[in-house]
């Protein structure tokens, strides 16, 4: 699942089969610029993959369970893992532009708030009707994914992801508030998928690319531009560590 600016990743994929996801009937549109609405399906370092170009976002006006369909898709046609890529805001100050950070952990403020892709009637045969969300991250891929990082030099970060609505980037006060929460970053996605995909028993690795530290100093404006811009830094590195750990997944 590539987020915004990622979308390139899929060239890679061998054998593609190509599907517009307009022609998937009730598949959630993706309207935002940098994400192309697009199921890339082929093979890519020895494995079979569905790339997902761009995803639905709850901010676009998409129910939770429309934006997490894809996920259900997924699962549907056997997919037994699932690598999720996001743009996200630095929050860690270790950090800096342009870091990679594998997904720990999140926190769902989507769900403090109520909404959740497993809301309404629960069908067993999809998953449980109580999800534990303990160590949801898979442990083995994000071990796998540093050691590729490792080797190629590049400087994989780990933490925390915050999961938010959007469409706004956040205030001042929702900046501080997140950092004392324990984010590492801050993003628009992901964990709604997540929730999913544990709930349907597949494996998650997920990587966000650090597309700008967020401004706690409370002066320097975030831009949409500004995230696309940086993505195109991210998706050759991101690129590296996902087909590193595909070529060693023993599935
Ligand atoms: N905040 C929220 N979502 C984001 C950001 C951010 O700073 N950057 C990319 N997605």
């Amino acid at each position: 699942m590539l987020g915004s600016g990622f979308g390139e990743l899929a060239d890679a994929v061998q054998n593609a089969d190509i599907i517009s996801s307009k022609d998937i009937p009730h598949w959630p549109p993706s309207t935002v610029e940098g994400h192309s609405g697009q199921l890339v399906i082929g093979v890519l370092e020895g494995k079979t993959v569905l790339v997902q170009q761009g995803r639905a976002h709850y901010y676009e006006g998409h129910s939770i369970h429309q934006v997490t369909l894809p996920v259900r898709a997924m699962r549907e046609l056997g997919i037994t893992h699932v690598f999720f890529t996001n743009a996200a805001g630095g929050i860690n100050q270790s950090f800096k532009n342009a870091d990679l950070m594998a997904i720990t952990d999140h926190i769902n403020f989507l769900g403090f708030g109520g909404v959740s892709p497993l809301r309404g009637p629960n069908d067993p045969t999809l998953g449980p009707r109580f999800l534990d969300m303990l160590n949801a991250y898979d442990k083995d891929l994000r071990a796998l994914a540093v050691n590729v990082a490792k080797e190629a030099g590049i400087d994989l970060k780990q933490g925390v992801y915050g999961a938010l609505a959007g469409p706004t980037f956040e205030s001042n006060a929702e900046l501080r508030f997140l950092k004392i929460a324990g984010c590492d970053a801050v993003g628009m996605s992901t964990a709604s998928e997540v929730i999913v995909a544990r709930h349907g028993g597949m494996k998650v690795l997920a990587i966000s690319g650090i597309s700008n530290m967020v401004n706690l100093d409370g002066n320097t404006p975030t831009d949409h531009e500004e995230v696309l811009a940086t993505g195109k830094i991210l998706a050759p590195k991101l690129m590296t560590v996902l087909r590193g750990v595909l070529k060693n997944l023993e599935i």
